[in-house]
């Protein structure tokens, strides 16, 4: 299938790209645009043009033999699985995910893999998306930093990625099918940040068009997004990628600015694009711009197909465990249960099947064969032997929803007179993957219905939860702690017991909100819609903007997170450094107050209290984390850039900073804001275009046109002039546009002169 030996000690030599381009026949480039299997490109041996191999993603290399599917079916080579997105995000960390990211990078090297399709920067609109596993977060800017941080780790060795899925792919139901109608402003705000964050700071090699149409159009054939928005606006210039059948009509789609398309369509791809080329619905030059790109990914790609040595297991497995136990975020710790006192003696009770057959990734594509497997027993039990005696009950059946009372009634024996229960709660695999959304919230009766049978018999129970994406907890009271495990990978097992018993202290932070119910979410009745279109009538209000806009309670808050230590804030302080280019300086003093060592993420919220537009409560503009000993103060500054104060002006069509006062708070969570400081900014010119018909509010309050009226109106008092500024009646007639109040009796300006008046007002912008 390709010329290249897989054994050549060094990579090809570099593609001639424009003699290649200018060589190969239409049927050819049109060829080179599809894939040749599920996982390769096409090769052009006549002209030296190798097959490169992609493959899942994201959290592992899932490299699957010759004529594997792409559904996370069949079987794959082993690889390190690390902890899938949700766990990975509650890490906060940027370093981290540069270093699992290069992991990722050597092992796609070991397999020759050229790109790794990942990472999923989608928004997590409802936590009943099936594939919220693979996501980072709800919020856009949270989602960008940690995503791009991951694309330079994997990119800076020498190994692409694919970011997707571009754009709006928020849900399973429907997915190849439903259109997902998002307004503007949202659509900017939400749902492509991040995206444009990885896009601008990383450059992923690819980009993965989604497999859904936004406002009625395919992704694959959407030109104004993957065009004009991703290569036009953003300076995007590597190639965009099919979602494997996500093409719909190929010569619109290559015409929108689709490359590849993926997986192969069995030539069905290529005879439509010549077809269309021969009958003119298709530009020759739309085919050689996307060849072009494809033979650029092929030859960035060329010391991948070079075997590279063997990457190193032990600390890939080393890592992952880093990984998983910073992204297990510990939610409650009621007098201070945790962390368990390996010496203490007691009997530890592990309950819970999922503490001894851990789930540690979801289901579909990204599923990983992972090298080794840690499980929380094991770890424990190893962790304390001789020291604390461990008992074991499995207490329900993982993939069953009717108790077992044998299984019960054995883990509320070994409950009784322990010193502390371990209950490993979680949702089963079913109940989470590609291809489907959950209809609920919550774990599987059985398990809580265990949790409360223990309680009653031991009031020292902490629950450890392992699930893809957020669940209900009206439970949670039965529980002393509660430790949020997501989804941690191959060594999730051996990290849980390490976060349990203090050995690493917990630092990780919710990525998303975890509400109290599901209704409470902003997603009921527009999730995941009916008829293949779902609405995003929500708005802007996706997480915590909802649940903070409207005050409501939450289960536990976005940002949260505990410790085993505690850390104090001060000497807030906030400084424009550039009030022109919008550049702000937050500083704040960390301490660590407690006698453990331990990290804390910082976070910066932005709100605008008085915005001509309505802006969610606050926003997400800047984190950081630090490592601080015991007792250890450290200043922290986080920078704050124009878009940081932003909205989509949907008039203008860009972003704007709106001039006045913007708020600066400063906490551990959102819900936790230690300091708040007020800084005033100058903001953008956003007066507004006068016409005709703009209502006489928008002429008075024009900064040139506006004096000019009222001096006008003020001359000619009487009639409608005066009504204008009438207490009770004045607004009803302030909101009529000016052209029509010109043809009221006795108003004082001529109809004839009003296009004139605008244009003047006009002329400056
Ligand atoms: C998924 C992608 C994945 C591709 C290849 C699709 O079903 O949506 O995320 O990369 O398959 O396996």
């Amino acid at each position: 299938m390709t010329t290249i030996d897989p054994h050549a000690p060094v990579a090809p030599p570099a593609l001639d790209i424009p003699a290649i381009l200018a060589d190969l026949t239409l049927k050819e480039k049109a060829a080179l645009l599809d894939g040749s299997d599920f996982w390769h490109t096409e090769p052009i041996e006549r002209l030296g043009v190798p097959a490169i191999m992609v493959t899942d993603g994201p959290h592992g290399v899932r490299k699957q033999p010759e004529h594997g599917d792409h559904l996370g079916l069949g079987d794959s080579v082993p690889a390190t699985c690390f902890p899938p997105a949700a766990g990975l995000a509650s890490s906060w960390d940027v370093d981290l995910l540069h270093r699992v990211g290069e992991a990722l990078g050597d092992e796609c090297r070991a397999q020759q893999v050229a790109v790794l399709l990942g990472p999923g920067v989608n928004m997590k609109r409802s936590p009943l998306c099936g594939r919220n596993f693979e996501y980072f977060s709800e919020d856009p800017f949270l989602a960008g930093r940690l995503a791009a941080s991951v694309v330079r780790g994997v990119q800076s060795r020498g190994v692409g990625t694919s970011l997707k899925h571009f754009a709006a792919n928020n849900q399973e139901t429907d997915r190849m099918t439903v259109s997902a109608e998002v307004d503007e402003r949202t659509l900017r705000e939400i749902y492509l940040p991040a995206f444009e964050h990885v896009v601008a700071t990383a450059q992923p090699w690819t980009v993965m068009c989604s497999y859904n149409k936004i406002n009625g159009v395919y992704a694959s054939e959407d030109h104004w997004l993957l065009t004009e928005v991703l290569r036009d606006e953003w300076g995007y210039d590597g190639l965009v990628v099919s979602d494997w059948g996500a093409v719909n009509e190929r010569d619109l789609a290559v015409a929108a600015g689709l490359d590849l398309e993926m997986p192969s369509s069995s030539g069905a791809g290529a005879r439509t694009i010549v077809a269309a080329v021969a009958n003119g619905t298709l530009d020759e030059a739309d085919v050689d711009r996307a060849a072009g790109r494809v033979l650029g990914l092929v030859n960035r790609s060329l010391p991948a197909l070079v075997p590279a040595p063997d990457f190193d297991v032990d600390a890939h497995h080393a890592l992952a465990g880093e990984a998983a136990a910073a992204s297990a975020v510990l939610l409650k710790n009621d007098g201070g249960v945790l962390p368990l006192d390996a010496g203490r003696g007691g009997r530890i009770a592990v309950i819970g099947e999922l503490a001894r057959t851990p789930r540690y990734q979801g289901a579909g594509s990204s599923q990983v064969c992972p090298m080794r497997l840690d499980d929380a027993l094991s770890a424990l039990t190893r962790a304390v032997a001789g020291a604390r005696p461990v008992s074991f009950a499995a207490g329900y059946v993982v993939e069953s929803d009717a108790a077992d009372p044998a299984l019960v009634a054995e883990a509320v024996e070994a409950t009784r007179d322990a010193d502390v229960v371990l209950l490993f709660l979680g949702l089963p695999a079913s109940y989470e993957s590609e291809g489907y959304d959950r209809d609920h919230m919550d774990l599987p009766d059985p398990q809580v219905a265990l949790l409360e049978a223990v309680a009653a018999v031991n009031s020292n129970v902490v629950v450890v939860l392992s699930n893809g994406s957020a669940v209900a907890m009206p439970w949670e009271h039965h529980a002393r702690a509660v430790l949020e495990g997501w989804l941690l990978g191959q060594a999730g097992g051996s990290a849980v017991a390490d976060l349990l018993l203090g050995t690493v202290n917990p630092s990780g932070k919710l990525a998303e909100t975890l509400p109290l119910r599901q209704v409470d979410n902003p997603t009921v009745g527009a999730f995941p819609g009916e008829h293949e279109q779902v609405r995003y009538g929500e708005g802007l209000l996706i997480g915590y903007r909802w649940y903070d806009s409207r005050g409501m309670a939450v289960a536990y808050p976005f940002g949260h997170g505990l410790s085993y230590t505690t850390f104090t804030y001060s000497d807030v302080e906030v400084e424009v450094l550039d009030d022109v280019d919008t550049t702000v300086a937050v500083s704040v003093t960390v301490t660590n107050a407690g006698d453990r060592a331990g990290q804390e993420t910082v976070q910066v919220y932005v709100a605008d209290p008085d915005s001509e537009v309505f802006r969610p409560e606050q926003e997400l503009k800047g984190f950081a984390k630090v490592s601080l000993e015991p007792g250890a103060s450290t200043r922290v500054t986080i920078e704050l850039d124009a878009r940081a104060f932003s909205w989509w002006h949907t008039s203008l069509h860009r972003w704007v900073v709106e001039s006045g006062t913007f708020e600066i708070r400063v906490g551990s969570s959102s819900r936790d804001i230690r300091s708040t400081v007020t800084i005033e900014l100058p903001g953008d010119d956003l007066t507004p275009a006068l016409a005709p018909d703009s209502t006489a509010s928008a002429w008075l309050d024009h900064p040139t046109a506006g004096p000019r009226l009222l001096a006008q109106l003020q001359a000619a008092s009487g009639g409608v002039a005066d009504m204008l500024f009438d207490p009770q009646n004045g607004a009803m007639i302030r909101a009529i546009p000016l052209v029509r109040l010109s043809r009221f009796p006795g108003f004082p300006v001529r109809e004839e002169d009003i296009a004139d008046l605008a244009a003047e007002a006009n002329a400056h912008r």
